[in-house]
């Protein structure tokens, strides 16, 4: 199976990188006696190879590698400077998407697509099912929602896969900027009523190969770690963790506040929590409680600090 990664240098890009895709699941059963072991070959394009801004370029760059899987895990994931650039928000995290949709639906290819949470107001009372109906707040959450209309329309076999909340040991996050912030100051501000689930993205690529090894796996999906949190909760599990790790000298004291209080160029959803039970129970996937994914993460920087 040739597999090819965009956004190969985002926090989701390089734990796909990091993680062995699910070969034991690419078993193919060609005849009742026979079954033959399909490997899994990956590669990728930088934004320097195929700059996903220029969408006209798209199908030809596809055409270079005839992948039979493409895993979309590039974006334009700025939510506050997307308010100000909607058109290139726009470009990248719809039109591009909807070009390689339609390259699929060609070429007999399927696609994997990444979205988020920022799809949802964040209004409703319980979880978001992926079938409930979207209703972005923000440039980024309408460039993304656009996305998916335009992949899920081409005729290709599509996987839509939302996340939210998410960090990992590399790129930029809330976990590392937490870490920044607790190191340089005594007491911080956190908003404490907006909830999700911060989600590893580790376990999100995990869900991924699992996905390419699911073939019959389509339409909308949702991934996230286990558990609730407030971005006040995150934070505090983000300072106990890491000072039992020695990654902090210093407890800073941190005071929960309104997101009123905290105010942003783009609105944020006050409900970020994605049900995610279909899509465990389709993957055959249990999800880690969010708690035990920051201390994973935690590790990996514990280990690159030693
Ligand atoms: N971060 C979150 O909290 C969050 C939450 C929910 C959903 N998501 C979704 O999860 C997916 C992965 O997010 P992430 O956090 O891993 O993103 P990230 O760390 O910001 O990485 C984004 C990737 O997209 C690439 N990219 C951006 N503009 C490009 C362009 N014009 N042409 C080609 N490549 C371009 C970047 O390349 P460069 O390195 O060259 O910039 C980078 O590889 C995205 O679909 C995002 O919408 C993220």
């Amino acid at each position: 199976v040739k597999v090819l990664l965009l956004g190969q240098s985002g926090q989701l890009g390089q734990a796909l990188l990091a993680a062995p895709p699910d070969d034991s699941q690419l078993t193919a059963q060609l005849t009742t006696q026979l079954t033959t072991q399909v490997t899994t070959q990956v590669t990728t394009m930088s934004r320097q190879a195929m700059d996903l801004s220029e969408v006209d370029q798209i199908p030809a760059r596809l055409d270079q590698h005839q992948p039979d899987l493409i895993i979309n895990a590039a974006a334009y994931t700025q939510v506050d400077p997307a308010e100000s650039e909607p058109t290139l928000a726009h470009r990248i995290n719809a039109e591009a998407p909807a070009r390689m949709a339609q390259w699929a639906a060609r070429h007999q290819a399927r696609l994997i697509h990444v979205s988020t949470d920022f799809v949802f107001d964040g209004q409703r009372g319980q979880a978001y099912r992926p079938d409930d109906p979207p209703a972005p707040l923000s440039v980024y959450g309408r460039s993304k929602l656009a996305g998916e209309q335009a992949v899920l329309a081409s005729g290709a076999r599509v996987v839509v896969l939302r996340t939210a909340w998410l960090y990992s040991a590399v790129g930029h996050n809330f976990a590392k900027t937490m870490l920044r912030l607790m190191a340089e100051r005594d007491s911080l501000s956190i908003v404490s009523d907006q909830i999700g689930c911060p989600t590893h993205a580790d376990s999100l690529a995990r869900a991924i190969w699992r996905t390419a090894a699911h073939k019959e796996v389509s339409g909308i999906h949702h991934w996230s770690d286990a558990g609730v949190a407030s971005w006040y909760d995150f934070a505090l599990a983000i300072r106990e963790q890491a000072l039992a790790r020695g990654l902090l000298k210093q407890a800073a004291t941190i005071h929960p506040i309104p997101a009123r209080e905290f105010p942003q160029k783009a609105p944020r959803p006050a409900n970020s929590l994605l049900d995610c039970f279909d899509t465990r129970r389709a993957l055959g996937l249990e999800a880690a409680h969010w708690r035990e994914e920051l201390n994973h993460m935690l590790e990996t920087l514990s280990c690159a600090d030693s």
